[in-house]
């Protein structure tokens, strides 16, 4: 995805907003998560499949293929109105919890889970361009089996909860706190049991971004704050860069894709 950082529809509203002052710095505590609007949301950033995301798709899909998995339990955190996440983990999922805290988002991905859009037909197939993937009958069919919503806060996850996960655009997006970005990585990796394989995905450079007219904060974080952040909680630690050419909106920098394990 791509954030809309500050200009446009969905994420994204009109005009880049200024950068956070002191005084306009909130913390996850303090933003309004049930005014996010889901259909305003993948509108903006799902309704046509991008050549980012397909890369980082393609990607995490790579990733969790090599990664030796079978019938596992796996966890979105931050899942939003983005499937693509959970269906590069769907072919190897015995249970599929997607774990978000805004209530219209949760309400989202219930209806999703049962029986989800066409729109992400697309995102599916670029994931049945593996053969593991494409021995998946019905994706569909599967999510519905396996998925499970759960409306629950990044910083209340449980720990060594789960065998493989995905994160993705929520640690730089959830708080203009940097600590409270850490603290994010640092519960998401916790809840993985020691050895698991993960993929998370940053907007980098992010000066927060519009939801349709709503705006929500976000950490400017550099690739060495997400190394920072993650490689002590991590090995086999591999980072891939996304810069948008030419770039699609102003406010942020590029995506980055991190997969690993996490150390015990
Ligand atoms: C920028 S969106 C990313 C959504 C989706 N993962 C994606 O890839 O597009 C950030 C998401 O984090 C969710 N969120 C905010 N605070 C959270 C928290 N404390 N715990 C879990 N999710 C949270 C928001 O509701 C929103 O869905």
């Amino acid at each position: 995805m791509a954030l809309t950082p500050a200009a446009g529809s969905g994420c994204g509203a009109s005009s880049t907003p200024p950068p956070p002052t002191r005084s306009d710095r909130p913390a996850n505590s303090q933003v309004e998560w049930d005014s996010f609007d889901p259909q305003a949301y993948v509108r903006h950033n799902y309704s046509a499949l991008r050549d980012d995301d397909r890369e980082i798709l393609g990607r995490t899909r790579d990733f969790f293929a090599d990664a030796e998995l079978s019938d596992v339990r796996c966890v979105d955190v931050g899942s939003g109105a983005n499937l693509y996440p959970a269906l590069s983990l769907l072919p190897f999922a015995h249970s599929m919890d997607l774990c978000e805290w805004s209530t219209p988002n949760v309400s989202w991905l219930r209806t999703q889970i049962d029986h989800y859009d066409e729109l992400w037909d697309p995102y599916w197939r670029v994931c049945a361009e593996h053969p593991t993937y494409a021995a998946l009958a019905d994706p569909r069919i599967r999510l519905a089996q396996v998925g499970r919503v759960r409306q629950t806060s990044v910083f209340d996850l449980p720990k060594h909860a789960w065998d493989a996960g995905t994160m993705f655009f929520v640690a730089c997006s959830i708080s203009a706190d940097p600590a409270e970005s850490q603290h994010a990585i640092g519960r998401f990796l916790g809840a993985l049991r020691p050895g698991a394989p993960f993929a998370v995905a940053f907007m980098l450079g992010s000066r927060g971004y519009h939801v349709g007219q709503r705006w929500f904060p976000a950490v400017a974080l550099q690739r060495a704050d997400v190394v920072a952040s993650i490689a002590a909680g991590a090995y086999d630690l591999d980072l891939h860069e996304v810069r948008p050419t030419p770039p699609l909106r102003d406010g942020y920098l590029s995506m980055l894709l991190a997969t690993g394990r996490t150390r015990a």
